[in-house]
């Protein structure tokens, strides 16, 4: 194995470029990377990761107050803890899971078609840009209760928070581009809040509004985070998964085949794509007290970030981590979107995603749609694969060819 370059960043565009190439070096050589330009640690051993994503005590998620609040306009769910976030986070959960997750599934069942169907007679398709997109933005704006017509306008606005919170150093410039966009999209959820406070529906931003919290409903701006909380965890990582589990798919026909021969295999073929590339790879927390790990002291009030990704393929944790198969035992499918998963791609402890459930099925949906339609897939002549993002990462774009359905 080589050595980690003296001047080795994550900031770097090498690093950017294939972050994979540099996870095992990172476990063996560097486990607690110092980043001095962002004065922050990076942990990259699964063992650690989970040690820091568990003990709630030493690591709290503070850093959030910065991170995220100025635009997410108000708390998120991360950053709460005892009575409050449990409250909180079983009004989301209810609204992503049970009798609600199965009307759901009928709804993103009818999106993928429609959204498909213009690309089938001409047999190309880009898997991120012309369908996961939108599909994702749509679904979750389904769920929401907003209108899909302005996904354009909200995707535009749900990009700059995005930018914010996975930024790693942007500029003042980009900080008050991002929190302008935050603001326009605070603006266009207020008048909602207020009408769905007086004439409630079924949907979640309704549940928000009249829920209550000690026998006080939550404010508007608690109301607002909640909402631009779930917008943007739940679409950030859907056209990325999606388009990961196609180009895994397709570089593995054998597991191609069997998954098409047996749709009851995707659940699995997803679990293990978010273990081999997760989409959300970088989760930041603060030490509360000094921490060491394997001799390197992080010292009190710094900010730690887990690499999942570099986490996902320790040896440690998984038998031949860089090989791709959907049928690894030590993935344990069945539990792989549970709290008890080994793969850490929804994060662990107290935070772990609430969306696990609802990512499956809206994944798992629109792969057993698309699956048939795409006969013979395969890249687009001349397609160049390329993935982007430290902290979300996926493809730029996935073009695909198919045999044309007339
Ligand atoms: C493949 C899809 C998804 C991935 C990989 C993913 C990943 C994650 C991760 C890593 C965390 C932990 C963050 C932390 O510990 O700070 C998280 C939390 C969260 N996710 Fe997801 N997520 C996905 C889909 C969704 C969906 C569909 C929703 C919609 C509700 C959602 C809502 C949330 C929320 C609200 C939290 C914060 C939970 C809390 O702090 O209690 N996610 N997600």
């Amino acid at each position: 194995m080589s050595v980690v370059p003296t001047d080795f960043s994550v900031l770097s565009e090498d690093f950017a470029a294939a972050p994979y190439r540099y996870f095992a070096q990172l476990r063996e050589q560097a486990p607690v990377h110092y980043e001095p330009a962002i004065d922050s640690y990076f942990v990259s051993r699964h063992e650690d990761v989970k040690r820091v994503l568990t003990d709630h005590e030493l690591f709290t998620t503070e850093t959030l107050q910065v991170r995220a609040e100025p635009v997410m306009r108000g708390p998120v769910l991360a950053q709460m803890t005892g009575a409050e976030h449990t409250a909180k986070r079983r009004i989301v959960v209810r609204a992503f899971t049970g009798s609600a997750l199965q009307d759901q599934i009928r709804v993103i069942h009818a999106n993928a078609a429609e959204l498909m169907a213009p690309f089938l007679p001409l047999g190309r398709v880009d898997l991120v840009n012309d369908f996961g997109k939108p599909f994702g933005m749509h679904v979750t704006l389904d769920v929401l209760g907003l209108d899909r017509k302005d996904w354009q306008q909200l995707a535009a606005w749900h990009n700059g928070v995005v930018e914010f919170v996975t930024g790693l150093n942007l500029t003042p410039e980009r900080r008050r581009h991002c929190i302008d966009r935050a603001e326009r999209l605070e603006a266009y959820l207020l008048p909602v809040i207020e009408q769905r406070r007086r004439n409630p529906g079924d949907d979640l931003i309704s549940q928000l509004c009249t829920a209550e919290f000690d026998g006080v409903a939550m404010s508007d701006r608690e109301v607002t985070a909640l909402i631009i909380n779930v917008l943007v965890a739940s679409t950030e990582p859907a056209d990325k998964t999606l388009a990961l589990l196609f180009k895994h798919l397709i570089d593995h026909p054998e597991q191609m085949a069997q998954v098409r021969r047996d749709p009851d295999l995707l659940g699995a073929a997803i679990a293990e794509t978010l273990r081999y590339t997760p989409p959300v790879q970088l989760i930041p927390r603060q030490a509360e007290k000094d921490a060491v790990f394997a001799g390197t002291t992080v010292p009190a009030g710094a900010t730690v970030f887990c690499m999942i990704g570099a986490a996902n393929r320790d040896p440690d944790a998984f038998t031949a981590p860089d090989t791709f198969d959907i049928h690894r035992p030590d993935l344990g499918s069945a539990r792989s979107f549970t709290a008890a998963a080994q793969h850490l791609a929804f994060g662990t402890g107290l935070h772990q995603c609430v969306g696990a459930a609802f990512a499956r099925a809206e994944l798992e949906t629109a792969a057993e749609m698309l699956l048939p339609l795409l006969d013979q897939v395969r890249y687009s002549p001349g397609f160049r694969y390329q993935e982007a993002g430290l902290y979300t990462r996926g493809p730029v774009a996935l073009s695909l060819d198919f045999t044309p359905v007339r």
